[in-house]
């Protein structure tokens, strides 16, 4: 298991997933991120169902998250002796975040296929997932500071991010929050962006509201104002989270990323992505093999149940994109940081995940 310097930063706000009970007869809790930030609501999850619904509808979402959910999924598998029919079809629900896939093949090689043994093994990894959390904020952190060392009280760092790869998102801090916590709790100032992130608003229920609750200075603004905002000068450094990574550093994140991180690169603002190892795919060479995810029209037409668009107009809802390599100056992971972000780096960094 990664082991951190720190002690591990406290997550803020309510906890999104955690096992209720025993091994044999527990349940999988889930924070229910589709009703926030007005109501915070808890799922039972008690079958396999119910999981697989969960991270399908985005009740639990951001890819560490859901690996750890279909962890605890399994579980419940395993209580009815159905691990294998469970785990096949946890591995349906959805397609691009390798977090999943990686989550059950490791819960596959677990033995003996008890309750118990899953139980421990999913612990395991949620436990991994917040230790992994806490070293890429501590890497992350290090970087921008190199990259941005004038920051000071009167003039503080000032973050980008895009949907939420936050404390929601994972086991422990997030992925892309992490230095933003850590700088927190050191006293560094520090001013985020969040883009709202079109259609389903990550950014502005999810990152809004954890950062607002940890007292972290946050500005939403739409996804079309990043532009501006990067040309006024407003933002020292992007940092986003990432689905899967290809072995060449090509990212997969949420729709939206690549655009920004095409206009970081024009106003000479460095883009971040931070994930754990967990999120690379080694067995395939580029992004172009990462599968996208497409959501449904009415995603687009009437998010939140009011209606935006014509009734019958065509849609098209990749939730996913990808950014090459090349518009990325840097992978920060638990392992420490890719950079410049090529075959060589990813392997030299990460090498063989699984
Ligand atoms: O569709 P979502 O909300 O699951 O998408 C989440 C993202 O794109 C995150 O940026 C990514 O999973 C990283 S979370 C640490």
């Amino acid at each position: 298991m990664p082991t951190t310097d720190t002690p591990l930063v406290p997550i803020p706000g309510p906890r999104n997933i955690e096992w209720v009970g025993d091994a044999k007869t527990g349940h999988l809790r889930l924070l229910d991120q589709t009703v926030l930030p007005n109501e915070v609501i808890y799922l039972d999850c008690k079958d396999v169902q119910s999981v697989w619904d969960a991270i399908k509808r985005l009740s639990v979402r951001g890819a560490p998250a859901i690996g750890v959910a279909a962890a605890f999924g399994c579980v419940i598998g395993a209580q009815r002796d159905e691990f294998d029919k469970a785990a096949d079809h946890l591995a349906t629900s959805r397609p691009t975040a390798v977090n999943l896939f990686w989550a059950i093949e490791r819960m596959k090689r677990v033995t003996p296929c008890t309750p118990e043994a899953l139980l421990d093994e999913a612990k395991i990894i949620h436990a991994e997932d917040a230790a992994m959390c806490q070293r890429i904020g501590e890497h992350a952190l290090e970087l921008i500071q190199q990259l941005k060392p004038q920051a000071s009280s009167l003039k503080p760092l000032s973050l980008l991010t895009h949907c939420n790869a936050g404390a929601l998102a994972t086991g422990g801090i997030g992925t892309a929050t992490s230095p933003m916590y850590l700088a927190q709790q050191r006293g560094l100032p520090i001013r985020v962006f969040a883009d709202e992130t079109r259609p389903l608003l990550q950014g502005a229920r999810l990152t809004v509201f954890e950062l607002g609750a940890a007292g972290i200075d946050v500005t939403l603004i739409c996804d079309g104002m990043a532009g501006q905002v990067l040309r006024e000068g407003k933002v020292d450094v992007v940092i986003t989270g990432a689905d899967r990574i290809a072995s060449n550093g090509d990212a997969a994140n949420k729709i939206g990323t690549y655009p920004l991180a095409v206009m970081a690169k024009h106003h000479g603002v460095p883009f971040l992505v931070a994930a754990p190892s967990s999120t690379f795919d080694m067995s395939i060479s580029d992004g172009d093999a990462i599968p996208i995810e497409l959501r449904s029209s009415e995603e687009i037409t009437e998010g939140f149940g009011s209606r935006t668009a014509p009734q019958g107009v065509k849609t098209y809802s990749p939730a996913f994109d990808v950014t090459a390599a090349e518009l990325i100056t840097a992978i920060i992971t638990e392992r420490g940081v890719i950079r410049p972000v090529d075959a060589e780096q990813v392997r030299s960094v990460v090498g063989s995940t699984q």
